[in-house]
């Protein structure tokens, strides 16, 4: 999104305006708005009042979803069309259809950026919850739909007081689903992370919670999932996003760039796909029919429709210059597949290149009808708004204790123990009852709840967590994360000579990594590192360093450390962070998360330009590859790092040692097929194909905790395979001293297999290495013909 900044701006104004009741402007606004103020929840369409409107085929709800959209677009004039291909939809007073902002953004809460949502009356904020990462790092499927329920619920309970200062808007474009490729990657924060099965499983389970879940084709709120594809840089060494030609292979776009879509919209069943600014192999992808119509459209089966990043036909026309004509841009993009642009060209454009001829209108009709099914989907063409979904919700709904309650949990479910010598920690009230708290995150609130966020209900930072707990000497440290300067050293170090414990809050935030801003390196900023190991020589009592980050840090120094006996990473854990952390610091919560990317040493950018989508490693240039799929080098903490208060012990119970796949005799002695021992996916018999594991985790130590089983598989050879692969994963809570058998049902067609260099998805046959924590299994797959063989 890039008009973000502008929006901002404009209702930050309006507040201002409002607050200040001073100029003559003020008035005229107020006079503007005063009738959508005192109305409360006008219908879209389909007025029953209107005795015009009401008796039309599209406003009967007794008919189909399809009949209904076809009814209303034979009556749609040609240039109301092109006006409906917008974000900023103009209405169709003559069929009594309002206009509407299609751009809301509900990334972790209700958000305010974007034109849809505003916050203020009787909704001040809503719940915020940690940033995308942080929740991520919970491995807790159910946890993720719970979050999207959540959001859900808020949404409504602001959406049905319709006045000016609440959202209007059922529509949200999010979440970011894109990997998490490169460590510097400004946005990072807002995804799931760096593993194409984690971040696809996410993306399935919060759009099902945001989307509501309880099957049909109504849908409570239409999500998006963003930004399609190979889309994971924002501005490094000189290139930026919206000249940003991404160079990938079709192997890399199969099996790690299009996997997250593909489970958002196949399993998650979400209403909409935003393509990027960036331009994939040489095509801006929002005029890449490849990518749209056949990919997202076709092959995945998109029930939805497809909207353009804000601007981004705007882009690939002014910046990356990919047509000669706004005309040829407009058509392009709507022949590609693209339904909805964020951003005016297509209004303005669309009309003229269908009198040209360069697109029909017919092409027009088929994107106008994707959006307004949609809209029909959510009850927008339904007439009384009473009748939508969570008629009672209202105020009192959105940050209600349980919400609250759930942003608390879900951030103490985020937070991983990187390191825990001694063990220092938990600290406790009897052996601790002063506590130097240190640092520029100490006493945070914003750069708790990331970017894409909104007014949250309120904070706890960490300060005010521990405060909770014990007495408390607070000293920042440094003024802010930039630490230029030493000028609040003494002060810090002083604090921790006497404190009984130190806890050390420190990291980054969006001035360091944010939309437009890609990291340049990987070490904490300025002087924070010496801030750090100063103020870890003079304690008296054990130092535990807090991390508030999106990306991974090189923290090395402070791993190897021996005065820094604890490091937690908090990543931005929304509106009750400092809650969270002092709830794991003494012990109240014990921490079950785990690093969902790579923490790479700062070496590991040598020889890796940030625009290279390469994944797979390439000795022969030095090319390291990445994430812990491709890279073999060292590493500070490995994807799935994060310890416990307790020790988990796991044993396969029971795990075949040999399985058949079954390929259709047609197919078997065709040597295209089986070749370099392996079989075409879309050859084999894949319906619920899967290979049954059961584990026994035993929880060996002395206090109750939850863990993360986290199944890897390592296909037989091949430079074309990851040297490893998370097929499955699974939270289970245990009690001290108990055992729990775990079964896992790994899909053979899905996850046992592997993309060749031509892009083609096959099942290697032989010997795939099963890894779970220190237990390993060995399976063989071999083929087994069914069917007749034609010689
Ligand atoms: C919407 O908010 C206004 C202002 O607080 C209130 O008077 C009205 O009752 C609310 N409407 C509904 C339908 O809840
Ligand atoms: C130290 O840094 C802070 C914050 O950037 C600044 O306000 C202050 O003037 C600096 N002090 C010195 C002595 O440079
Ligand atoms: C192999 O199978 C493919 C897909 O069915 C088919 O198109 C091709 O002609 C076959 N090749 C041979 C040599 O039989
Ligand atoms: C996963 O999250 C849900 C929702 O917060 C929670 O009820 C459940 O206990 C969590 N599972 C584990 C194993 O921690």
């Amino acid at each position: 999104m890039f008009l973000t900044e502008i929006s901002i701006t404009r209702s930050v104004q309006t507040m201002r305006m409002i607050g200040k009741p001073t100029s003559s402007l003020l008035l005229l606004l107020l006079l503007l708005f005063l009738p959508a103020i005192s109305a409360t929840a006008q219908p879209f369409a389909c007025d029953p009042a209107d005795s015009t409107t009401k008796t039309l085929s599209f406003c009967r709800t007794d008919l189909s979803v399809k009949d209904r959209v076809k009814d209303l677009m034979g009556r749609l004039r040609l240039q109301e069309k092109v006006k409906l291909l917008v974000n900023n939809a103009a209405g169709v007073p003559r069929l009594g259809i309002r206009g509407y902002e299609w751009w809301s953004e509900a990334l972790h809460g209700v958000s305010n950026v974007g034109p849809g949502t505003k916050f203020g009356g009787d909704f001040p904020g809503a719940t915020s919850f940690p940033q995308v990462i942080t929740t991520a790092a919970s491995f807790n499927a159910s946890l993720w739909e719970e979050i999207g329920k959540t959001v859900e619920t808020d949404i409504w309970s602001e959406t049905k007081n319709d006045t000016l200062l609440s959202s209007s808007s059922p529509t949200y474009w999010s979440p970011n689903v894109n990997i998490f490729r490169d460590p510097r990657w400004g946005r990072g924060q807002e995804t799931p992370g760096e593993d194409p099965v984690v971040a696809g499983i996410y993306a399935a389970r919060y759009v099902r919670g945001l989307q509501g879940s309880d099957g049909g084709d109504r849908l409570k709120v239409a999500a998006c999932c963003k930004h399609y594809t190979a889309y994971d840089l924002d501005n490094w060494g000189g290139v930026d996003r919206f000249h940003f030609n991404a160079k990938v292979r079709e192997q890399d776009l199969k099996d790690t760039f299009d996997i997250p879509f593909r489970s958002c919209v196949k399993e998650g069943k979400v209403a909409s796909v935003m393509c990027s600014y960036n331009e994939v192999n040489g095509i801006p992808t929002c005029a890449d029919p490849k990518l749209l119509r056949r990919t997202v459209r076709g092959a995945w089966r998109l029930n939805g429709y497809i909207v353009s990043d804000c601007d981004s036909v705007g882009v690939l026309f002014n910046n990356q210059h990919y047509t000669s004509s706004p005309e040829a841009a407009a058509a392009a993009v709507i022949k590609a597949g693209l339904d909805l642009d964020c951003g005016p060209f297509l209004a303005v454009h669309t009309e003229n290149a269908v009198q040209k001829g360069l697109v029909s209108e017919a092409e027009v009709s088929e994107a106008v009808a994707n959006t307004v099914t949609v809209q029909m989907r959510l009850g927008m063409f339904d007439g009384e708004p009473s009748a939508q979904p969570y008629g009672k919700l209202g105020p009192k709904d959105v940050c209600s204790t349980s919400h609250q309650e759930l942003a608390l949990e879900a951030a103490r479910q985020g937070i991983v123990l990187l390191k825990n010598d001694g063990p220092v920690l938990p600290l406790s009230r009897r052996r601790h009852p002063s506590i130097a708290v240190i640092g520029p995150n100490s006493d945070v609130t914003l750069t708790m709840i990331g970017n894409y966020a909104g007014v949250p209900c309120g904070y706890t930072t960490p300060l005010q967590g521990l405060g909770k707990y014990t007495r408390t000497v607070h000293e920042a440290g440094c003024a802010d994360v930039a630490c230029a300067n030493d000028t609040l050293f003494g002060g810090a170090i002083g604090a921790a000579r006497q404190a009984d414990a130190t806890v050390l809050v420190m990291g980054l935030d969006q001035s360091i990594e944010a939309e437009f801003v890609d990291r340049a390196g990987l070490l904490l900023p300025g002087r924070q590192q010496e801030l750090i190991s100063k103020v870890a020589s003079a304690s008296k009592g054990p130092t535990i360093l807090v991390l508030m980050s999106g990306g991974p840090v090189d923290v090395s120094f402070a791993h190897n450390d021996p005065r820094i006996g604890a490091i937690l990473w908090a990543g931005y854990p929304g509106q009750a962070g400092g809650a969270a952390i002092a709830d794991v610091l003494f012990g109240t919560h014990n921490p079950g998360g785990k690093l969902p990317m790579t923490w790479y040493p700062q070496e590991y950018l040598d020889n890796l330009p940030m625009t290279t989508m390469d994944m797979r490693a390439d000795p022969s240039r030095n090319y390291p590859g990445r994430t812990y799929r491709f890279y073999k080098g060292p590493v500070v903490y490995p994807f799935g790092h994060g310890m416990s208060y307790t020790s988990f012990v796991h044993t396969i119970a029971d795990a075949p040692k040999a399985f058949s796949v079954p390929v259709d005799g047609r197919h078997h002695s065709n040597t295209t097929t089986v070749s370099s021992m392996s079989i075409r996916v879309n050859h084999a018999k894949c319906e619920r194909l899967a290979l049954r594991v059961h584990v026994d985790v035993k929880n060996t130590g002395s206090r109750d905790g939850s863990h993360t089983l986290l199944v890897f598989s390592s296909p037989p050879g091949g430079d074309w395979a990851p040297q490893k692969q998370l097929v499955a994963f699974e939270k289970v809570s245990v009690r001290a001293g108990g055992q729990q058998r775990i079964g896992v049902s790994i899909r053979v067609c899905k996850y046992l297999s592997v993309v060749d260099r031509f892009g083609v998805r096959r099942i290697p046959m032989g010997e795939h290495g099963l890894h779970i924590g220190d237990a390993r299994h060995a399976v063989s797959l071999e083929a087994q013909t069914i069917g007749v063989i034609r010689s």
